[in-house]
């Protein structure tokens, strides 16, 4: 059973973490636990009634030590006394934003509601998942909140989103709508935060919470190279095998806010939503406004454990497509191979020595249409350039499926060049503020995503694309952040809206590719990791992880992203070197390994291996096909991190029922007169014997429990970024 109700009191468990909320004798809606699997106590005796001064009395009490300002709540809202961070800013038409919720009524279902227009978890058949809806209403108003809780009992995560339903009669203001607040008894925890920039994305940093608000943020119109929509808070001795830790993902692919504020009282409120930063949304009568879906998930055995409550998770609930439990296409995909520069023959030549090297896909990237021979020009005319081809687009795919290879696509739906035939007949459809100079980013303009005739546009060219050949992928791309996003379809008053419209226009498309293309694998990209988020991850079941794809820089990078997204949706290809992002060189081994972290395939041209490096290359096919099930379905561990360990980075997957295990290690630094490394495993079975492969060679058989306490010696490293790799298994 996972929600029990007594008096008023909400207790949510899932199998090792327990949520509860309470309706007080006033009708406020408290927040009285989330931790550590417990029973159902009325847990409100936790908080301390205290008259703390300059802390406002709501109306139905004249007791001075009843505040909203230090109350722990489930939906905080401006104007009723509370002075910390808070979910709903709304004007009623006052001019100010004033209002108070009170409890309504609650209802509960087995299954899980799902969200007009925007992604959010889904339950299975058989699934043991159930949804409690709360509904609060103002104080004045026929303004309702519905306060949604998705209970996943079986991989501990529980979903919150809330909607804002007008029956007012009138239009009201919303300025800020979060999908969440967090209260906590404490303040002293880490915030554990994923921060970037263009092919660098994703770094983690471990800070202190302070007194005062602490905030990641995206204003760009995406989730962002620059933050992540994830965010951990732990305790100050939490780490990868223990401790306690609270983990939050906005599934939402647009600008967010995640606020983390100490209060007076040295607790912790944690608020996360879409940006509000430029939000003004006009709520009419009869209207509803959803925000977004978050997954909250505790875990009391650190971060590994936390990762894998999200890792399936995502697996089971989020991702929808028919790819999810398929073996992903190895693929070369040609934009390090040849940037703009190709043509048919040339294409046709990579395709022909992927083959040979066993791959499954060509992916046909950037500069394949209109006209696009830069980054200039050409984006949004969607017909294909036959002349640089040298034949049509079908021909081509043709020739490469005879090849043993199927075939993929690069498209960048949401743009627009102002040198395009598209931005020539419809100029008005760039987001653009009207007689001032647009903000350029990339060279091009962003697409009005809030128009029906610009998504009709988009879905037309789309489709007519994927009718016109036998294409069974396409990489979705999206280069440049929102600036000065001026609809000329809405009017002026609602140019507030239009960041949030804009994302549930993208939603709309891919909603639209996924019910008419349920074979279609769509792999998401923005500029690399520029949009790496759980909502993405609803209709793109793998995102080109990043522009970088260094071997080294990668470990942090893929590092960063294992936090809370499976391995299964980072895509990671093999490139040459020197590296084209840093000039670095690598040995292909390690190159290849670290590819295998994620999705796995090429990014070079094929055609100009080295025999040595195509030799390595089918070895690294096969291993990956091999262990494929592993690589995708196996529990994904951290053994050590890129961040903290300057010598090697190392990573493991072990199969859920712990009979085989691959775990890589790639050396990032080197010594003269070298100490003895030791790499525990984690995931085995104690009493077990595995055998070990060590880089495709049989080494000494050793027990689960001395693999993963005393470990296994790591050979010296000849040089800087050898790396090596053990695949064990269960004697049979
Ligand atoms: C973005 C992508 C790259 C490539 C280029 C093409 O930067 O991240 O992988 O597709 O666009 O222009």
């Amino acid at each position: 059973m996972g929600i029990v109700i007594r008096d008023k009191v909400f207790t949510i468990h899932t199998k090792n973490s327990t949520y509860q909320l309470k309706v007080d004798d006033k009708g406020v809606l408290l927040h009285t636990y989330y931790g550590a699997r417990t029973d159902e106590t009325d847990y409100s005796y936790r908080i301390m009634p205290a008259d703390v001064g300059f802390s406002g009395n709501i109306a139905v009490t004249d007791d001075r030590t009843y505040s909203m300002d230090y109350f722990p709540q489930e939906y905080p809202v401006l104007g009723s006394g509370d002075y910390r961070v808070n979910c709903l800013e709304m004007d009623l038409g006052h001019g100010v934003k004033d209002c108070m919720l009170f409890y309504d009524s609650y209802r509960t279902y087995s299954g899980k509601y799902s969200l007009s227009g925007l992604p959010a978890l889904f339950a299975g058949e058989n699934d043991n998942v159930e949804t409690l809806e709360i509904v609060m209403k103002e104080d004045k108003e026929e303004i309702y909140v519905h306060l949604l809780y998705g209970v996943f009992f079986e991989t501990d995560i529980i979903t919150r989103a809330a909607f804002i339903e007008n029956k007012s009669g009138k239009e009201v203001r919303l300025s800020r709508v979060m999908s969440l607040c967090l209260d906590f008894a404490r303040g002293d925890y880490d915030m554990i935060h994923f921060h970037g920039r263009h092919a660098n994305e994703r770094n983690m940093e471990r800070v202190p919470l302070f007194h005062g608000i602490f905030e990641q943020r995206s204003t760009r119109g995406t989730s962002s190279h620059q933050h992540n929509p994830f965010v951990i808070l732990a305790d100050k001795n939490t780490n990868e095998e223990m401790g306690e830790c609270y983990g939050a993902a906005l599934l939402y692919s647009g600008g967010f806010h995640i606020q983390t504020e100490v209060d007076q009282l040295e607790h912790a409120r944690l608020v996360i939503g879409i940006d509000d930063s430029e939000l003004d949304w006009r709520l009419a009568d009869g209207d509803i406004f959803t925000a977004p879906e978050v997954m909250l998930g505790y875990s009391k055995n650190g971060f590994g454990s936390l990762s894998h409550k999200y890792h399936n998770t995502v697996f089971r609930h989020l991702i929808r497509s028919a790819w999810k439990d398929r073996q992903r296409p190895v693929l070369v995909n040609n934009w390090e191979a040849t940037y703009f520069n190709f043509n048919g023959e040339k294409l046709l030549e990579i395709a022909k020595q992927g083959a040979e090297l066993g791959l499954d896909m060509l992916v046909l990237d950037d500069g394949w249409f209109g006209k696009r021979d830069d980054d200039y020009s050409g984006l949004g005319d969607w017909n294909v350039n036959e002349e640089k081809l040298g034949c049509s687009l079908k021909e081509l795919v043709d020739n490469v499926n005879n090849m043993g290879l199927s075939f993929g696509i690069w498209v960048e739906p949401e743009m627009i060049s102002e040198d395009s035939d598209l931005y020539r007949a419809h100029p008005d459809w760039a987001l653009a503020v009207p007689g001032r100079e647009p903000v350029r980013g990339r060279s091009q303009l962003v697409l009005d995503m809030t128009r029906d005739d610009v998504i009709s546009y988009i879905e037309g060219r789309l489709f007519a694309l994927l009718d016109s050949a036998n294409i069974q992928y396409i990489k979705w791309d999206m280069n440049r952040s929102l600036a000065a996003a001026y609809s000329a379809g809405l009017e002026r008053e609602r140019q507030g809206e239009v960041r949030h419209r804009f994302v549930l226009g993208l939603y709309r498309v891919l909603e639209d590719l996924h019910t008419r293309y349920p074979d279609l694998l769509i792999e998401g990209c923005s500029g690399g990791g520029g949009r790496f988020d759980m909502g993405m991850l609803y209709y793109t079941p793998q995102i080109w992880c990043s522009d970088n794809t260094d071997a080294i820089e990668r470990l942090r990078i893929q590092y960063g992203t294992s936090f809370a997204y499976p391995m299964s949706s980072v895509s990671a290809h093999v490139s040459v070197c020197p590296n084209h992002q840093n000039g670095r060189t690598t040995p292909f081994k390690t190159r290849g390994i670290c590819a295998m972290q994620g999705t796995f395939g090429f990014e070079l041209d094929l055609s100009r291996m080295s025999d040595e490096d195509k030799m390595l290359a089918r070895e690294q096919v096969k291993t990956f096909k091999k262990h494929y099930r592993l690589f995708q379905f196996g529990d994904y561990y951290r053994i050590t991190s890129p961040f903290d360990n300057p010598d090697f980075t190392a990573w493991e997957y072990a199969d859920k029922n712990g009979r085989e295990a691959y775990l890589a290690v790639v050396f990032t630094d080197v010594h003269g007169n070298p100490l003895p490394k030791l790499v525990r495993f984690q995931g085995l079975i104690p009493e077990a014997v595995y055998k070990i492969v060590q880089d495709g060679n049989a080494v000494e058989p050793r027990t689960g429990a001395a693999l993963m306490n005393g470990g296994l010696l790591l050979p010296i490293p000849e040089k800087n970024y050898d790396s090596t790799a053990f695949y064990i298994s269960v004697e049979e």
